[in-house]
């Protein structure tokens, strides 16, 4: 397995005439797919900028882990098909294969499930934390504390330069988010909290502290089991999304990695991001029926109403979104399997997705249904509250987050992130005392 950093190829420049300046040359950069991309480097030492607010036209760093074709609506971990990955592979095997690049083995696999089920314990001072909060705060809002806090627990691991440390890193996150979410679930309803059982799976153990209570066991159904590792594995990365790259700019200043991933998960948060499966199924909810149908699509279609249908559109998708795909066949799977066959909610989605397919208004904007569209409507059927979601896109995420950290540290291209500014503000001025000194 080799990890070594791989410069992009140029093979030729681009040249920019600015007035009054001599032209100036810049080096095109091909990386192994995906659209060539600018080096502007120079502009900065000539004295320039370059504005590209929401980062639509910026490459902020080359990464071996994720690749993305929004046109052709393809997504590939360390090359591998996504829709191949969710039906061949399970999120463990997909966590390996995002950390050291491929899949495993089975004895590499043995040892690393061994490695994650033996950290799957939080310190139980963690309990302590969580009593601190008011038990109707948002889940989301729990777990961005607590996952921070995991940096004032382990102090002689903490060498983000000493790439054993990084691992150990990685292994603790990935053992302990599950735990730290149902943590964050039990304290909302005022359950105590269920331990880890490491004769689970990873996703059947994240089940059991959820649902399992002291009084009763709980039974994990295989099929939902299947559908909340496939929607692990199909949130697991994204290239350099809102909270990858937050994750990545907090890293990049040498912050601790629990605090980065903290920072991936308050930047996941947003509704226009990770948040957008819990406004999802409330909007579906809340469209109830299939005859209020026009009158939301009316409302998205409106400039002067802020409203956007949840769970379309996509900033690099302009096509499907090649997750809703898996995504949709599981939803049915699991409605089967429950015998759900007059969900209102899948009703209005199955409509809502037929006129959006189809009306000029989407198609000319490549709105189509993204991930979140079809995973709130699995989850809602789990039994899995509202409120959780966007909890369960960061415990899947936090592999793609720590990934990326560990990319970055190990990358000689490292440096500062530190984006500048076109300031629009006053000119110098004085300063009127309005009373002496
Ligand atoms: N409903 C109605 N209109 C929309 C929607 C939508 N969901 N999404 C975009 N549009 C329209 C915009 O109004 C704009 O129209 P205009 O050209 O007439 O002004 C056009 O489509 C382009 O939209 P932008 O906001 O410029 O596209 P951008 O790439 O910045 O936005 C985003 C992408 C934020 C995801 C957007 O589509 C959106 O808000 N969708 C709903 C929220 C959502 O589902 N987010 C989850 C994304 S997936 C994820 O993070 C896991």
């Amino acid at each position: 397995m080799s990890f070594e950093e791989k410069e992009p190829i140029i093979e030729k420049y681009a040249t920019l005439s600015i007035p009054g300046k001599d032209p100036i040359k810049l080096p095109i950069l091909k990386g192994t797919m995906g659209p060539e991309c600018i080096d502007i480097r120079e502009l900065g030492k000539q004295g320039y900028f370059t504005y590209d607010p929401g980062f639509t036209s910026t490459a902020s760093t080359t990464s071996r882990l994720t690749f993305i074709d929004g046109k052709k609506g393809v997504l590939l971990y360390r090359g591998y098909p996504i829709d191949q990955l969710a039906t061949k592979t399970d999120y463990l095997q997909v966590c390996y294969l995002l950390l050291k690049g491929e899949l495993p083995n089975k004895e590499q696999f043995a040892d690393f499930t061994f490695k994650v089920k033996h950290h799957t314990l939080v310190h139980n001072q963690m309990e302590s934390l969580f009593q601190a909060f008011r038990r109707d705060s948002h889940p989301m809002a729990v777990l961005c504390g607590v996952a921070g806090a995991l940096s004032a627990f382990y102090h002689e691991t903490l060498d983000i330069y000493d790439p054993a440390h990084r691992e150990n890193t990685a292994i603790r996150l990935i053992a302990k988010m599950p735990t730290l979410a149902a943590m964050s679930y039990k304290y909302s309803i005022g359950h105590p909290f269920i331990y880890p059982r490491n004769d689970l799976s990873y996703v059947a153990n994240f089940l059991h502290m959820m649902f399992a209570t002291p009084c009763e066991e709980y039974k994990v159904n295989p099929v939902i089991e299947r559908a909340l590792d496939r929607i692990f594995i199909l949130h697991a990365d994204h290239e350099q999304n809102a909270s990858t790259s937050s994750v990545r700019l907090a890293g990049s200043t040498g912050a601790n990695p629990y605090a980065c991933i903290a920072a991936g998960i308050a930047s996941l948060w947003g509704p226009a991001h990770g948040g957008a499966n819990e406004a999802c199924l409330r909007m579906l909810q809340e469209i109830g029926s299939l005859d209020k149908i026009p009158q939301y699509i009316a409302r998205a279609k409106d400039k002067n109403d802020p409203f956007r249908l949840f769970g379309f559109g996509h900033r690099v998708y302009k096509t499907f979104d090649p997750r809703a795909l898996v995504m949709r066949e599981t939803c049915h799977e699991v409605l089967n399997e429950l015998h759900i066959t007059d969900n209102p909610a899948l009703q209005v989605a199955t409509e809502l997705e037929r006129i959006a397919l189809s009306d000029s208004y989407f198609i000319e904007r490549n709105l189509y249904p993204n991930v979140d569209f079809y995973s709130g409507i699995i989850l809602n059927a789990i039994g899995i509250p509202t409120s959780m979601f966007t909890v369960i896109f960061a415990l899947a995420r936090t592999i793609g987050w720590i990934s990326h950290w560990i990319e970055m540290q190990g990358s000689a291209n490292l440096r500062l992130g530190r984006p500048r500014q076109i300031y629009m503000g006053k000119e110098v001025r004085n300063v009127k005392p309005i009373y002496r000194r």
